[in-house]
């Protein structure tokens, strides 16, 4: 059978569209360690589920030779699929048409794939491979990367956006996945910063590598820039599909129901004993939070950033939560700038998606110091509270040791419209520990005694016995209840299904004046 003319050439069409900058090209990319950007989306999506839009698209521009050089598809593959039968829109940047960079036309096709999304409310996937702006156009191109700019801010908290950084990302380039939701880097193939060694050189005298100054664990782990340090792309893809099955599709949408066999009910010994006696020694919060969650899956976010404090995704009874925990083994779980802010974030993520917030609370309060001072832990600190005081999706708190000071109010008290708070017996309230406090309510005393550390003994087991309880604050009913540690997983899927139909707002308003 002969094939019409017209389709052989569309075939052929196609078939040079996608081949990018060519086989030269694309072993290049191979050679270093990553996949095309067609190899990603074939990966990342379910099988035979993309469709691709505008893969005809070329630059427009006459400038420095480049009317003679024409790629099918201007270094950015976008279209739509889906993800565990999910919809979604991607776009997927070629790093072998023009290193990825970004032309008018590449950025009018990403505006393109992300107003469908917003319009149709399904997740935008960049996967980011880029040398930034297409230096031979000019201001054009900044003009398009202010228009990308733009929709991620005005999809911000409508739909999940995911950024996978798979290669270079520099100057304001960085900024579109630092507007989205979460940025997943791969180690050693991927980099992000506003300049690369050169110019700090240049500047600052200073000498830099790459990976250090701008490497997945530098941003994972210092910056905080980056949510994830995927081992390799597929790994990054995967996390990209694992996270999205928490979320809806849309800020008008409650997150998907998983289904489990592991028991509502389910009662947990071990957790009876996970707190230490001595109120000064660790234990790892991580534990705690696996022994709850459906399946002991938890979904952390932010692993290697700030971990004196926990945040990630799981599920309760099927639903998806977001958990924001303190961690003893780490500053003893306290308070400081960075855990601030990365907590913020999250819970502001979770609120925009109503995801529920599940708090476990053992603080000892904010970090003192002059670095935690003039570095803005007011400021910083206050974007944490402001954070849970503003979410109205359900928010369940359980204080497994010490909630002391301001960080008590913060870590979703009942005062900031906590829905459940519960305590385990081990909980400790009160303005500050026991021994600051005694220090300071009788120093004269303390002074003036002939064996003060004796007294200073009696004095610290006294405020124990009245403060360092939780009954104090759920004589009050700052404490909805005190329950046994095996008991978490079933009260806290209980408090949920409780506030399953919760409906509240806050004031109509332009938009709060968050601290920033
Ligand atoms: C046009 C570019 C390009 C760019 C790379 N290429 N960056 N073309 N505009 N920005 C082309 C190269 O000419 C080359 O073309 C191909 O892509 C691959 O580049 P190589 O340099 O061979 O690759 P590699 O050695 O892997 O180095 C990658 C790189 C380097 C580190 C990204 O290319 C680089 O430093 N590029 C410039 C980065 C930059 O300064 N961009 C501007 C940042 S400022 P051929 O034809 O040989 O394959 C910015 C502002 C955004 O982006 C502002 C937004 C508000």
């Amino acid at each position: 059978m002969t094939t019409n003319p017209l389709i052989e050439q569309l075939r052929q069409r196609k078939q040079q569209a996608r081949l990018g900058g060519g086989e030269d090209r694309i072993a290049r990319q191979h050679a270093g360690g990553k996949l095309t950007a067609r190899e990603r989306l074939d990966f990342m999506l379910d099988k035979g589920s993309f469709r691709e839009l505008d893969m005809f698209v070329t630059h427009r521009s006459h400038d420095f030779g480049l009317e003679k050089q024409r790629f099918m598809g201007d270094g950015v593959i976008t279209g739509y699929g889906t993800i565990d039968g999910r919809p979604v829109y991607v776009f997927s940047q070629d790093f072998t048409v023009f290193g990825g960079s970004l032309s008018e036309t590449h950025a009018e096709k990403i505006v393109k794939v992300m107003e469908l999304a917003m319009k149709n409310g399904a997740p935008v996937i960049g996967l980011n491979d880029s040398g930034g702006a297409r230096i031979q156009e000019g201001v054009v191109s900044l003009g398009g990367y202010a228009d990308v700019f733009l929709l991620n801010t005005l999809a911000s908290g409508v739909i999940p956006q995911i950024s996978l950084v798979m290669g270079p990302c520099a100057g304001g380039a960085v900024y579109s996945p630092a507007i989205t939701d979460f940025i997943i880097m791969v180690q050693d193939t991927s980099f992000m910063f506003v300049t690369g060694p050169d110019v700090v050189k240049a500047v600052t005298h200073e000498e830099v590598s790459f990976e250090e100054l701008g490497g997945a664990l530098t941003h994972a782990s210092r910056s905080g820039v980056a949510h994830f340090a995927a081992e390799n792309e597929e790994h990054a893809m995967f996390i990209a599909q694992k996270l999205l099955s928490f979320f809806p599709q849309n800020n008008q949408e409650d997150p998907p129901f998983a289904d489990t066999n592991d028991d509502p009910l389910r009662m947990d010994e071990a957790l009876d004993s996970i707190v230490p006696e001595n109120p000064n020694k660790a234990y790892d919060m991580k534990d705690i939070i696996r022994h709850i969650v459906d399946d002991g899956d938890f979904l952390e976010v932010h692993q290697h950033f700030a971990m004196n404090i926990v945040v990630g995704f799981a599920r309760l009874g099927g639903h998806t939560v977001g958990i924001v925990a303190q961690q003893p083994t780490v500053l003893a779980g306290v308070l400081d700038i960075d855990a601030s802010t990365k907590g913020a974030r999250f819970v502001r993520f979770c609120d925009c998606f109503s995801i529920p917030i599940v708090t476990l609370v053992d603080v000892p309060g904010f970090m003192p110091g002059t670095a935690q001072e003039h570095g803005g832990i007011i400021r910083n600190g206050a974007k944490l509270l402001y954070a849970y005081c503003e979410a109205t999706v359900p928010k369940v708190t359980v204080i497994t040791r010490k909630a002391y000071g301001g960080a008590y109010d913060v870590m979703s008290s009942k005062h900031i419209r906590g829905d459940v708070n519960l305590a385990w017996p081990t909980a400790e309230i009160a303005v500050m520990g026991p021994e600051g406090a005694i220090n300071i309510l009788y120093r004269r005393e303390l002074a003036a005694a002939g064996d003060p550390d004796a007294l200073r003994a009696q004095l610290v087991q006294e405020y124990r016995e009245k403060f360092a309880n939780p009954y104090v604050a759920a004589a009050r009913g700052f404490i909805d209840d005190v329950i046994e540690p095996r008991e978490t997983r079933p009260y806290l899927i209980n408090a949920l299904e409780m506030l399953q139909n919760k409906r509240d707002t806050n004031p109509p308003k332009k938009h709060g004046n968050m601290p920033l």
